[in-house]
């Protein structure tokens, strides 16, 4: 089976983790997010992906190679200028096969595919949506279907008079190679808003699913992702790495003080006497945290030093950053690759700090 995965967004919503890394390789826990992607593809049969790339392309392409670490074959394909959700599969329809799959390259589910295309066979249907129940839909695709699984309307982004149902497209499709004919070439094409309604009523279904599913695209979303992978409410390799007592401690660690799971310490971290982290906390590679200091529900990437009696509490802070003594993160902020906080400042608000920025000893009390 092929499958074409959309990355061409520019990920403006979580920067600055997106500042330096493209979004489909931002590390989600212990791999690049688009790698659950490609294993949640994989173990429903996709040997074939094209990854349909705009902004980095190149960067994306070196982290992630040939697909051979995935079992599959991957591909990538560059727009000379970006071409919406249809566009950009029209713009790779010569290496498209009779039936595919098409999915948003930033959602973290495990749906069934296997069933979606079993559906998609058994209702002669020429694309088939996965669908999911969200509390908001208004940032999503609202779909109506009939008794049969036909989708009635579709409705890009909702205004909230037109919201009378909770079940939206999860950006997952089978589809049938004939759908590409109701593409215009060489131009910029929404799946959503251009292609969807011209099938109402002729081969336009919908999968019904109650899987996990989480568009992973803000800084709140990224940490529920985490936190829900580390949890083992959705299906990924890591919940086997974990084991039973939900705490994965990489060699090389120096544990004087406490790590509270569900946690993952990645190779080289150290956390002195007195200090803890946990729960629901993820260490890249080499993190540091020194004496009293705590890290709670928050991602803290490869490198970071935390100093002495620190607290970080629901954040997320990039690779290679310094965070002074008695400094606290809480509430939301992200602090960019290579940040420099000092000493005695507090941070919280959902602030987001760019790449690089150094902020001096006391100067913050947010
Ligand atoms: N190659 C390419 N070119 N990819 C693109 C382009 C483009 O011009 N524009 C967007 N994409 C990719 C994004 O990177 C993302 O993976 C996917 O297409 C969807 O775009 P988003 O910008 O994330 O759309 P959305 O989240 O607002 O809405 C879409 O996803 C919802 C589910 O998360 C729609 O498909 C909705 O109907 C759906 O409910
Ligand atoms: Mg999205």
């Amino acid at each position: 089976m092929q499958a074409v995965i959309l990355v061409g967004g520019e990920g403006t919503r979580l920067r600055p983790l997106t500042s330096t890394v493209p979004k489909p390789v931002v590390p989600l826990v212990d791999r690049p997010f688009i790698a659950y992607m490609l294993q949640w593809l994989a173990e429903h049969g996709v040997d074939d992906v094209i990854m349909s790339c705009g902004f980095l392309a190149t960067s994306v392409r070196n982290v992630l190679g040939d697909g051979s670490a995935y079992g599959l074959r991957l591909r990538f394909v560059e727009e000379p200028d970006p071409r919406g959700t249809a566009g950009a599969l029209k713009y790779a329809e010569s290496m498209l096969d009779e039936r595919f799959l098409m999915l948003n390259g930033d959602v973290l589910t495990d749906i069934d595919l296997t069933a979606q295309i079993a559906q998609h066979e058994r209702t002669g249907a020429k694309a088939t949506l996965a669908l999911v129940p969200v509390e908001d839909p208004s940032a999503y695709g609202l779909v109506h279907l009939d008794g049969e699984n036909a989708v009635l309307d579709f409705l890009e982004k909702p205004s909230p008079d037109q919201i009378d149902t909770n079940l939206i497209s999860a950006g997952a499709y089978v589809l049938d190679r004939e759908v590409l004919d109701l593409v215009p070439p060489d131009r910029k094409v929404s799946i959503e808003r251009e292609v969807w309604p011209l099938l109402v009523g002729n081969g336009l279904y919908g999968f019904p699913s109650d899987s996990y599913w989480l568009d992973i695209g803000t800084p709140d979303r990224y940490l529920k992702a985490t936190f829900d992978i580390i949890e083992g409410n959705v299906a990924t390799e890591v919940r086997e790495r974990l084991g039973n007592d939900y705490l994965a401690v990489a060699s090389e660690a120096e544990l004087l003080g406490r790590a509270i799971p569900p946690a993952v310490l990645e190779r080289g971290v150290r956390v002195a006497a007195g200090a803890h982290a946990g729960s629901l906390v993820v260490l890249g590679q080499g993190v540091s945290i020194a004496e009293n200091a705590t890290v709670e529900r928050a991602v803290v990437l490869d490198g970071t030093e935390i100093g002495e009696g620190a607290m970080l509490r629901d954040c997320i802070v990039a690779a290679g950053c310094r965070i002074g003594p008695r400094t606290q993160i809480s509430d939301g902020v992200v602090l960019g690759e290579g940040v420099t906080i000092g000493a005695d400042n507090t941070i919280a608000g959902g602030a987001r700090i760019f790449p690089g920025v150094t902020i001096p000893d006391g100067a913050i009390k947010f």
